[in-house]
């Protein structure tokens, strides 16, 4: 039973929040910079690998890919995502900025829950995101790692929201 318990206690422990240091901000924002502007291309990527998220949008559900590429709208959403995550990773390693990200964080995985928005569609985003930017830029050894922490607090924030509790 106590060995139970402590399992319990270290699960509850390794599942918390790990902000970044600076250097580890930095770091992830360096192989950032280097695709932000590629907003179009990104979502583009998204969808190809993932129909089901592209079908998520009822402005975007069953329609050609190649086709709605060009449109505005999908300029403007590509834009929304890769700026949301730039002003993030903008606030990222410093802890007088964190309640600032878990405000922005939470509020968008409510959005998302009411939008049915699933946790695997997350994961499925998170990994052609990652793949593209590990093609298009460097993320390798401790960039890596900090990408793979940012991510994993970031979605930490948006799962307790897809199961209704805001993160504080
Ligand atoms: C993984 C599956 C996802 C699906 C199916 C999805 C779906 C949607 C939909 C349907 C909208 C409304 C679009 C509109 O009104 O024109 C939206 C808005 C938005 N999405 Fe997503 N989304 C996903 C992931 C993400 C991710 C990972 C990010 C950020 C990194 C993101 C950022 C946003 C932002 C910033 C908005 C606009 C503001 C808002 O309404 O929250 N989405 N999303």
């Amino acid at each position: 039973m106590k060995f139970l318990i402590v399992l319990a206690l270290i699960a509850a422990v390794s599942a918390d929040l790990k902000p970044l240091s600076k250097e580890q901000a930095d770091e992830v924002r360096h192989a950032w910079d280097k695709v932000k502007h590629n907003e179009v291309e990104i979502l583009h990527e998204i969808f190809k690998a993932h129909p089901d998220i592209q079908n998520k949008f009822p402005q975007f559900a069953g329609k050609d890919l190649e086709q709605i590429k060009s449109n505005s709208d999908f300029s403007t959403h590509a834009t929304r995502i890769v700026s949301f995550i730039t002003e993030n990773l903008s606030l990222a390693g410093n802890p007088d900025l964190l309640p600032a990200i878990k405000t922005r964080v939470n509020e968008m995985g409510q959005n998302h829950r009411n939008r049915g928005v699933t946790k695997e569609q997350f994961n499925e985003f998170r990994s052609t995101l990652t793949d593209y930017v590990k093609h298009h830029s460097s993320l390798d050894g401790d960039a890596e790692h900090a990408w793979n922490q940012a991510f994993d607090n970031v979605f930490f924030i948006i799962f307790s929201n897809l199961d209704g509790h805001p993160v504080v």
